[in-house]
């Protein structure tokens, strides 16, 4: 099954207006062919990076939304918000996400159905942390989170998984390659259980992932690309990744 490659920059809570702007334009003038590139920039920036980009080939994500279309919820922002200002994608239970805010696999669940709701694509993450790598649970926990934050009615042509050990995110380490080859398998093995056609579904790896690694994790057969952190944030490192994944 051939799978488009994916390379998704997570700029997290980095980027002012005209730096943010320069970078995403920078991505855009070296996008290469044959692979898709996502920015996903923070969420003021959303609407001024889609403009931006707009007829590129690089499309804009959020990096988190609200379960509910509107409502009171201050400082929350929901999906059709991020449709509206021209995102095409959201990250959803980043690792993050789960540790600074609480987010259970039952939110990042709700968080995924009311993305598809706007119209959005779903980068769901999921990974184990270092004490569960120790302790040999890594795919029992993968199979759990997945398990708990894909929604029941799921397709694939809306959903991409990312497999983030947590204990990579930031800090230079990787899992080997046999481990990653070993985790996208399982993922790829449990979404058969839980989605129609989950061939088609991309699962990215992320978690220190930069040019001079990048070459190896996307050869692996199960990994259709990059959820990238720090090396995001240069044009030039994003661009050599997306360049890696064609080689
Ligand atoms: P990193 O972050 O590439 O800086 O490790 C990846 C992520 O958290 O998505």
């Amino acid at each position: 099954m051939a799978r488009r490659t994916l390379i998704a920059g997570n700029w997290k809570m980095n980027g002012l207006g005209a730096d943010g702007v320069a970078l995403a334009k920078d991505v855009a003038a070296g996008a290469p062919a044959g692979v898709e590139l996502l920015v996903c920039p923070p969420a003021t920036l959303v609407a001024r990076i889609a403009a931006a980009v707009a007829g590129s080939a690089v499309a804009v994500g959020g990096q988190d939304c609200h379960g509910k279309a509107s409502g009171a919820h201050t400082g929350d922002i929901s999906a059709e918000m991020l449709a509206d200002a021209g995102a095409h994608y959201v990250i959803l239970g980043h690792s993050e996400r789960r540790t600074d805010h609480g987010e259970t696999d039952a939110a990042v669940r709700a968080k995924t159905e009311a993305a598809w709701r706007a119209g959005l694509n779903a980068i769901v993450c999921i990974g184990e942390t270092l004490a569960e790598r120790d302790a040999g649970r890594t795919l029992s926990v993968l199979e759990a989170q997945l398990t708990g934050s894909v929604p029941s009615d799921a397709s694939a042509d809306r959903l991409v998984i990312a497999y983030e050990p947590v204990w990579a995110i930031g800090t230079g380490k990787t899992p080997t390659l046999d481990e990653v080859d070993a985790a996208h398998r399982h993922i790829r093995a449990v979404l058969g259980r839980l989605v129609s056609g989950a061939d088609a579904v991309r699962i990215l790896y992320g978690g220190s992932m930069k040019p001079s690694n990048a070459a190896e994790l996307l050869a692996i057969a199960d990994v259709d690309g990059g959820l990238i952190g720090g090396a995001s944030l240069k044009a030039a490192d994003f661009l050599a990744i997306a360049a890696a994944a064609r080689s």
